[in-house]
Order: structure tokens, then sequence, then C-alpha cells
């Protein structure tokens, strides 16, 4: 009994003392510590951390996504994402000069499914009908630019993501699973547009993806901040 009270109380302080993870300061220009230290972000800002009342990203939910694009328009309701804990930054650029951070992110797969609305036309296929969705990707390379700017606290400088850029190139597949297409009806249409939306899965993720990375990435770079604020820049990055 008085054992397992102290394992668990050595258990408890081991968790807090390591709060955050090693990150030795990077020069500028050294990607390969870049990267390494970004992961470990990347890592922390996808697990969140409750006592600091920041979320866990996956599974990630989304009330509500919309994708005006300039010839369909499509809303994804209650989303639920799973896969961003499986992703690696492969590749991490910081130019202090011109206040950029690049990285690349390899994420083998991402689940996501809730409801759909859809109107319009996807590339040449005709799109109407609104029921449940569930789409499965395999291997997405993500590229995403930051504009990084700092902020000054008792005389402390950090780093924050202050704006960002996001696109994806799909290199595994897309499974997409729609039901209720044109409401129910024109069953023989609808079965076609599936078909076409499963075979050219690679230009439609390119046509859809851009409104789903944006409302996902926007949470992720939010929870970055939330920990870079706690992490003195110095400690970042070595001058
Ligand atoms: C989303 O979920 C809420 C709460 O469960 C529900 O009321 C709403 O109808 C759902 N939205 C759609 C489009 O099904």
């Amino acid at each position: 009994m008085s054992r397992s009270v102290i394992i668990l109380f050595c258990v408890i302080v081991g968790v807090y003392s390591v709060q955050y993870p090693e990150i030795t300061p990077c020069f500028e220009y050294d990607s390969a510590c870049l990267t390494r230290t970004s992961n470990i972000l990347y890592k922390m800002s996808v697990a969140g951390d409750p006592s600091l009342n920041i979320e866990n990203l996956d599974p990630m939910f989304q009330k509500r996504i919309d994708g005006n694009l300039a010839t369909i328009k499509y809303t994804f309701h209650n989303t639920t994402l799973k896969g961003f804990n499986e992703c690696t930054v492969v590749n991490s650029k910081l130019n202090l000069k011109k206040s950029t951070l690049k990285f690349d992110l390899f994420c083998p797969t991402f689940k996501m499914y809730g409801q759909y609305d859809v109107t319009g036309r996807l590339i040449v296929v005709p799109m109407e009908g609104n029921g449940d969705y569930s789409i499965l990707c395999k291997d997405y390379n993500i590229h995403i630019d930051t504009e990084i700017k700092f902020i000054e606290k008792n005389g402390v400088r950090y780093m924050a993501y202050k704006t960002f850029k996001v696109d994806g190139d799909l290199e595994g597949k897309m499974v997409t699973e729609l039901t209720n297409l044109f409401n129910g009806q024109y069953e023989e249409l609808a079965a076609f547009v599936l078909r076409f939306i499963n075979t050219n899965w690679k230009p439609v993720s390119k046509e859809l993806q851009g409104p789903v990375f944006y409302a996902n990435v926007r949470r992720l770079i939010k929870n970055f901040n939330k920990f870079l604020k706690r992490i003195p820049f110095d400690q970042l990055i070595a001058q």
C-alpha cells in the first residue's frame, strides 16, 4: 500500500518535472536542429495540456467548416478529425530577417467524418445534397508558411506566430463516402459522382482541402502560440 503510494508520488512528480521536454537553442540556419525543436513543440501542441487550458487536438472537433469556393460551396458540420498526433515535422526553416518560419508536416493518416452540405460543381461533375460523410487520407504533405512576431514580457522576448498560409499535397490516396448525395434522388448519378471523387482523389483533394486545412491549422497555431509564450525565445534560438 505505502509502496504504491510512493511509486504513484514519484510518477506524478516525474510527470510535472518534465513539463517541457528538453529544448536546446538552435542556430537560425541549422535546419536539422530547428526541425527537432519543431517536432517537440508540434507534439506538445497536438497533445495540449489541460492544466494550462490548452486543448488536445487529436481528435479535433470542428463544429462547422465552410468551403466557399469559386464553383462549389460546401459545409462540413460536427467534424471529428483524427490523425494530427501521427504527423511529423520533416523540415523547418527560420528566417529572422524576413520574420518567416516555414515547416512541412508529413501526416500518414487522416480520418474525418461528420455531416456535409454541398452545392455546385466539383471540377467537371455537379454535386448537390446533404448527409453523412467520411474521408480517409493517406500520406499528406502539408506546407505551412508563417510570419512570426515577437512579444516582450518582463524584459523577456517570446516568439509567436502572427499569420500563416497552408497548402498540401496528398500522395497516398483518399477514400470518400457520402450518404444521400442528390438527396437520395438520381442514384446512378450519385454513384457516378462518388466514383469520380474516389478515382480522381488527387485533383479533388487539391480543390477542396483549403478551407479544411485553414480551420485545422488555425487551431494548431493557436496551441503553438500558447506554448511559445512560456518558452523564452533565447531558449529556442541561439543568438
Ligand atoms: C451537429 O450536432 C448538433 C449537436 O449534436 C446537432 O444538434 C446538429 O443537428 C448537428 N448538425 C447537423 C448538420 O447534423
